[in-house]
């Protein structure tokens, strides 16, 4: 009997002999489960894998890379790492909400440590998955607990991946305006429309700086403004850190919205991430942190958060979050830190700037380029059409996302002049 003949006794559409084991593949589990779209970013990488010119570049990925387009592990990083294996700690499970050593220390260098609500312990915090996970948690805690709202505004556009945390969280989500495709820069108007337009009580999603995808970050006196559409309207702000010192290379300064609305009264919750300002990607240390009404209620808060994390992975990583404590809590660490972040900050602040000198001084190029330097973090927003990103990529071997995003961070001295050569040829 042939192959389609003993499928189609079966009553079967599919059938296949593998390796003497016959495989009825419609008769699967999963045979209905249709294949997701690829990840776009991924996608990117993908492609510049397959591609042979010796021109390529990156500049897709949200990682950074040093001045050799390679990845780049923090000095001060590499020395916590020793000590923490020279003190030869074990390997026990923590507690659920983490590394208290860690957890109290990001929490100063987030709210400063000067913040009133430190001071008077009422600061729930949890170690995380990074800053993906403290989101998820938090996504988690709002569901449960925001007695007013189950909906998140999100900016648009926002990072890919907060619609489907905060979805998978079991919030609904809207958006609101952000960025203006035409001055490539802040919709400060339309976004404070769409915050008053808001129902009462809406939850809010905010960067704190470095606003991913867009670079396009609110001024001290846009923030105010903002601070003040979402009190009058009673919203609850939520914080997304993902870039505190990468931005600007210094801490204080990209934690000022941060700081703002908690000096303004707001009861904020934040989410932060070590990925990129100690370059601690793939460790996954970050926190979630709800700021409390006082000591007690920040007990109770505490033990919604165990439960909201015990089912999820019972208990955080303990290796990054030692890295990154040793740092915090050692001065010398600490400082030593700082300059590498502002180094890692500088570094790509040059080469924004850079890239415009080209663009604008060699090619005389007669577009507006202000923006490249006006943003601010790891992405450049270009603010050029799908079609002129088609033409980067199939005709000078620069890779990039669609919406026209650029990782700076993968713009380096040897590869600066082809990608300015190249923008300037598809935008002329
Ligand atoms: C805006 C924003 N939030 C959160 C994250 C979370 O990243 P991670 O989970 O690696 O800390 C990122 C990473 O790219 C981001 O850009």
């Amino acid at each position: 009997m042939s192959s389609t003949q003993l499928a189609r006794a079966f009553g079967r559409s599919t059938l296949s002999l593998g390796s003497g084991r016959l495989a009825l593949r419609s008769a699967s589990t999963w045979a209905k489960v249709a294949a997701g779209p690829p990840d776009p970013i991924l996608g990117v990488t993908e492609a510049f894998k397959r591609d042979q010119d010796p021109r390529k570049i990156n500049l897709g990925v949200g990682a950074y890379r040093d001045e050799n387009g390679k990845p780049y592990v923090l000095p001060s990083v590499r020395k916590a790492e020793e000590l923490v294996i020279s003190k030869g700690g074990d390997k026990e499970y923590l507690p659920i909400t983490g590394l208290a050593d860690f957890t109290k220390n990001a929490a100063k260098l987030a709210y400063g440590s000067d913040s009133a609500p430190l001071k008077e312990d009422r600061i729930a915090i949890t170690q995380s998955i990074s800053g993906t996970g403290a989101l998820r948690i938090g996504g988690a805690f709002l569901q449960r607990h925001y007695p007013h709202s189950k909906t998140i505004f999100l900016p648009t556009p926002s990072w890919g991946n907060h619609t489907p945390i905060f979805k998978d969280s079991g919030l609904e989500v809207k958006q609101y305006r952000y960025y203006d495709k035409n001055t490539v820069g802040l919709d400060l108007k339309g976004m404070l429309e769409d915050i008053k337009a808001a129902p009462n009580k809406s939850i809010i999603l905010l960067h704190a700086c470095a606003h991913n995808p867009t670079g396009v970050d609110p001024t001290k006196e846009d923030w105010k403004q903002i601070s003040e559409a979402i009190k009058e309207k009673e919203h609850f702000p939520f914080f997304d850190m993902a870039y505190q010192g990468f931005a600007s290379g210094d801490i204080d300064r990209d934690a000022y919205a941060v700081r703002q609305f908690v000096k303004e009264g707001h009861q904020i919750a934040l989410s932060q991430s070590f990925a990129k300002n100690m370059g601690l990607y793939g460790e996954r240390v970050g926190a979630f942190s709800l700021v409390c009404a006082d000591a007690e209620e920040k007990a109770r808060v505490d033990s919604q958060v165990k439960i909201i994390v015990r089912p999820l992975y019972s208990n955080p990583p303990v290796h990054g979050a030692r890295i990154a404590g040793s740092i915090l809590a050692d001065q010398g660490l600490y400082n030593q830190w700082l300059g590498e972040v502002k180094g890692m900050a500088d570094r790509i602040n040059g080469m924004r700037s850079e890239l415009k000198g080209l663009l604008v001084d060699d090619l005389g190029n007669k577009n507006n380029w202000d923006h490249i330097t006006n943003q601010i973090g790891m992405f450049a927003f270009l603010g050029i059409s799908p079609q002129q990103v088609e033409k980067l990529i199939n005709e000078h071997h620069v890779y990039l996302t669609k919406d026209g995003r650029i990782s700076v961070a993968g713009i380096t001295p040897h590869n600066v002049k082809h990608l300015a050569e190249s923008l300037h040829k598809v935008t002329s």
